[in-house]
Parts: C-alpha cells; sequence; structure tokens
C-alpha cells in the first residue's frame, strides 16, 4: 500500500499538472527542433491572410504574389474574412494539403497560436509576418521561425510624440483601436497610452474599437462625438480608421485638422493625401511588404543560417514636412 503510494502520488500530481495547463491553454512542453524546410523548388507555400477589406491588407497580399515566381514559391492563399477561427481552419487545411511552409499574420494574439505548434507537430515551419502571437502560448525560434514585423509599441510612441507637440501637450484624445486583441492593437494602445499618461495634459476621453475598418472607425467616431463634443485630438490605430473619423468630423460640421488633430499608422496613398490635405496632420509608416524579406529568410532558413527570433522592420514617418517627396511610399 505505502509502496504503491510512492509511485501513484507523483503520477496523479503531474497528470493533475499537465490537466491544469491544457485547460490554461498552455503550450505543450514540446521540446522537439523546429521543422527543417527544404530547398526544392517549387516549394508549397501557405499564406492565409486575415481579411482583405482595406489597402494595406491587398498590399500585404500583392507582395506575396509578386514574390512568389522570383522565389520558386508555389502559392496557397486563403482570406478568412476578418475571423481568427476561419484563419485557424483555413490554415489546417493547409496543414492537411501538406504545404511545405506556412507564413501569416495571426488576426489574433492567442486564437491563432495552437495551430502554429498544429503545424510544427506536422513537420511544417512557420513564418509570421506582420502580427505575433502570445509567448506564453507559442515561441518564436521554438515553435516558429521568426517573427517579422514592426514594433507596434514604438509606433504608438512615435505618434504620441507628435500629438504631444502638435497640441503643446494639451488635448482631449479620442482612441480608435485596432482589432480586439489583435498584437497590432494591443501594442499600439500601450505605446500611446503610456507615453500619454506622463503628460497631465494629454487626456484619453473614450478608446474604443474601429476594428482596423474604415466604415467601422467613421461609425464609431460619429457615436462618440455626440457623447464627447469636446474632443480635441483622434489616435487611430490604421489610417483606414483615420480616414472614417475624419468623415464622421465632417458630417459633425467640424474641420479636421482644425478643430481636431489626428494621427494615425500605415502609411497608405489615402493617408498620405490627407496630411497634404491638412486634414491628417500625422502617419507613422507600417510597412505590408513581407513578401521579399519573407522569401529570403525562408532561403536562409533552408540553408540552415541562425535565424534571428524577431526581424524588425522599420518604418518612417510623414507629416506635412515631407509628404510631397513621400506620395511614392503610398499604396
Ligand atoms: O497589423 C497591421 C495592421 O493591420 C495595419 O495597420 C492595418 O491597416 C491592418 O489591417
Amino acid at each position: 500500500m505505502l509502496h504503491n503510494a510512492r509511485w501513484t502520488r507523483p503520477l496523479i500530481v503531474s497528470m493533475v499538472a499537465l490537466a491544469c495547463a491544457a485547460a490554461a491553454g498552455v503550450a505543450s512542453a514540446d521540446d522537439a527542433p523546429l521543422p527543417k524546410l527544404s530547398q526544392k523548388k517549387p516549394l508549397k507555400v501557405g499564406f492565409a491572410q486575415t481579411e482583405s477589406n482595406n489597402p494595406w491588407r491587398l498590399a500585404e497580399t500583392k507582395s506575396f504574389k509578386d514574390v512568389a515566381a522570383k522565389c520558386g514559391w508555389q502559392m496557397v492563399m486563403t482570406d478568412a474574412n476578418s475571423s481568427a477561427a476561419k484563419q485557424v481552419s483555413d490554415i489546417r487545411s493547409m496543414i492537411a494539403q501538406k504545404v511545405d511552409l506556412l507564413v501569416f499574420p495571426p488576426r489574433e494574439e492567442k486564437p491563432l497560436a495552437p495551430v502554429i505548434l498544429e503545424a510544427k507537430k506536422a513537420g511544417i515551419p512557420v513564418i509570421l509576418v506582420d502580427r505575433n502571437v502570445d509567448q506564453s502560448l507559442a515561441v518564436a525560434g521554438k515553435d516558429y521561425i521568426t517573427f517579422i514585423g514592426s514594433d507596434f509599441i514604438d509606433q504608438g510612441k512615435r505618434a504620441a510624440d507628435w500629438l504631444i507637440k502638435a497640441t503643446n501637450g494639451n488635448a482631449k484624445i479620442i482612441e480608435l483601436e485596432g482589432s480586439t486583441g489583435a498584437s497590432a492593437a494591443n501594442d499600439r494602445k500601450k505605446g500611446f497610452d503610456d507615453e500619454i499618461a506622463s503628460h497631465s495634459g494629454m487626456q484619453i476621453i473614450a478608446s474604443q474599437s474601429g476594428d482596423f475598418a474604415r466604415d467601422k472607425g467613421r461609425q464609431v467616431m460619429e457615436t462618440l462625438l455626440q457623447s464627447h463634443p469636446e474632443v480635441t485630438a483622434v489616435y487611430a490605430h490604421n489610417d483606414e480608421m483615420a480616414l472614417g473619423a475624419i468623415a464622421a468630423i465632417k458630417a459633425a460640421g467640424k474641420m479636421p485638422g482644425k478643430d481636431i488633430t489626428l494621427v494615425s499608422i500605415d502609411g497608405t496613398k489615402g493617408a498620405l493625401e490627407a496630411i497634404k490635405a491638412g486634414e491628417l496632420g500625422a502617419d507613422v509608416q507600417s510597412s505590408p511588404f513581407f513578401g521579399p524579406i519573407s522569401c529570403e529568410t525562408a532561403q536562409k532558413y533552408a540553408k540552415g543560417d541562425k535565424i534571428d527570433t524577431w526581424i524588425k522592420v522599420s518604418d518612417k514617418f510623414y507629416d506635412k514636412s515631407n509628404v510631397d517627396a513621400s506620395m511614392k511610399d503610398g499604396y
């Protein structure tokens, strides 16, 4: 009896621990090395897009289509229509089709992590582009090759720094957040809010998601303009929502750029034109052109080179001082 307890107790304890970890959604302790990538051509590459409702997403998809032939990639492409659940099932179907490599922007930080582990188990290497996943659930360098993308926290900080200067440290701000649960929304909020917090004259009076979409941004702004007529500034997590907000501000009889100062992130053609028109104050670039750098990274990985866990993309900044010379950057 005593002898049995010595063996069964630790077993039960570890089984309970495993069950708790699984229930909490913690990644399994899979210490297997990352799957290798073949150097064959063509290589079957799955690209699972989140949605195609804005110029940024279209530019990102085009960047992969443009690089495919040059890189020797035969693309399998899907569009999740703004649904994290659909993106997960799109990726599962690519795993079932036995693609050689998966490249995708995870729409949200948590729901897309388990499918990365599934790909690893199936022997398919993964490169994340643009957005990252929650590192407590899947880890760059261990569960997937790397994350290629911008520093979203820094983007938010740069937007805040410009706004603080432009408003002499005094503003009542409406923040239009990106898609709930997306790393781009979480980090752009953190970078901006933390910077604003150390300036007593800067006050965020409302913060709500516009799902990175123009019409949703317009609708949210329309409602918030009614409940917060005292607003003097808008920080939008992307250009589409900023352009939606500009439409709502005009419809409310106010002048964007005069009555309300706006700052945003992306660098789309529409936003650069809005800077030229004096309606948008400034824009932090966020590059969507991940095709060439993903190709280069995959080829290095296939050769056996060591890959950094975060390949950071550097972003420009646009305001009225450089917008004329920068119009060619817009997409
Ligand atoms: O993740 C990047 C963001 O997602 C871009 O700012 C936005 O336009 C897109 O939908």
